[in-house]
């Protein structure tokens, strides 16, 4: 009787402190792994670039799902002025480092979400060509990956891409050199149609079930 009692109580001191250290292992695995952003932080973010940074306007970019190394570049770049905007540059100056790290973390954690949006479907084949011979490389498409830190373009929203196209071209915003240089090269053999080629290309991405490619 004694014994067993004995023998119980060390059961449960070894149970006790069983689930202490589960729960400490869970503490220590959970942090790094589920940063926690405050969630006013990312509603702040939500309000224009929608659920879960799925935009809702084509005016606006969708943010969700883009690689993190990305979102964390282009947010430094309108803080020091690389990347011309209307409204970033101002609002990621309320952020610091540790900030904006954990907003690209959770952005590029989200699911993105294609948009149907109106194309032109001749320009669209066109752009398609264009973008295997000036973009595909950096950028990839629907059949290949793209080179870390570069965004995906198919899928985004047409408005958005041709005024960050734009901006590149007037050098308000400034690429790296290699795409600066295909960017040149475009506009010098196809004009700024080739541009507009290129957004209806991107814009024709449809949801997989669909899929024109
Ligand atoms: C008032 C509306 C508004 C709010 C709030 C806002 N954004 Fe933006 N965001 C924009 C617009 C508009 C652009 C396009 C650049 C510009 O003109 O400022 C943009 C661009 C971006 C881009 C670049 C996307 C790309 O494809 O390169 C990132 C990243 C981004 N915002 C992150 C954030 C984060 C993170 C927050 C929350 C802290 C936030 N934004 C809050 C309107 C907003
Ligand atoms: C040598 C690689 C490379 C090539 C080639 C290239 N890009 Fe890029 N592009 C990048 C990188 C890297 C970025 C991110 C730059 C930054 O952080 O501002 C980028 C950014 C962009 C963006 C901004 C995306 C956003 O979400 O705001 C657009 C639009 C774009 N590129 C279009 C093009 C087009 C169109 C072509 C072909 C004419 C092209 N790029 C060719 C590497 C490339």
């Amino acid at each position: 009787m004694r014994r067993r009692l004995a023998c119980n109580a060390a059961q449960l001191i070894a149970l006790l402190s069983f689930s202490a250290s589960m729960l400490m292992a869970e503490d220590e695995i959970s942090l790094p792994t589920t940063p926690v952003v405050p969630s006013l932080t990312v509603q702040t973010c939500t309000a224009c670039h929608g659920p879960a940074g799925n935009s809702l306007s084509s005016a606006i970019p969708s943010i969700a799902g883009l690689p993190r190394e990305y979102l964390r570049g282009v947010m430094g770049d309108y803080r020091h002025g690389g990347r011309f905007s209307t409204v970033m540059g101002r609002l990621v100056q309320a952020y610091n480092d540790e900030q904006m790290d954990l907003l690209a973390d959770y952005f590029s954690r989200q699911s993105f979400k294609l948009h149907k949006q109106r194309v032109d479907w001749d320009q669209a084949s066109k752009g398609r060509q264009l973008h295997r011979l000036y973009c595909r490389q950096c950028h990839g498409d629907l059949s290949r990956a793209p080179e870390p830190g570069s965004p995906v373009l198919n899928g985004r929203w047409m408005d958005y891409l041709r005024w960050t196209l734009q901006d590149y071209l007037l050098g308000v915003s400034q690429a790296d050199e290699e795409m600066s240089g295909a960017l040149t090269r475009l506009v010098r053999r196809h004009g700024e149609q080739g541009l507009e080629a290129l957004v209806h290309y991107y814009g024709s991405a449809r949801p997989k079930s669909k899929s024109s490619e």
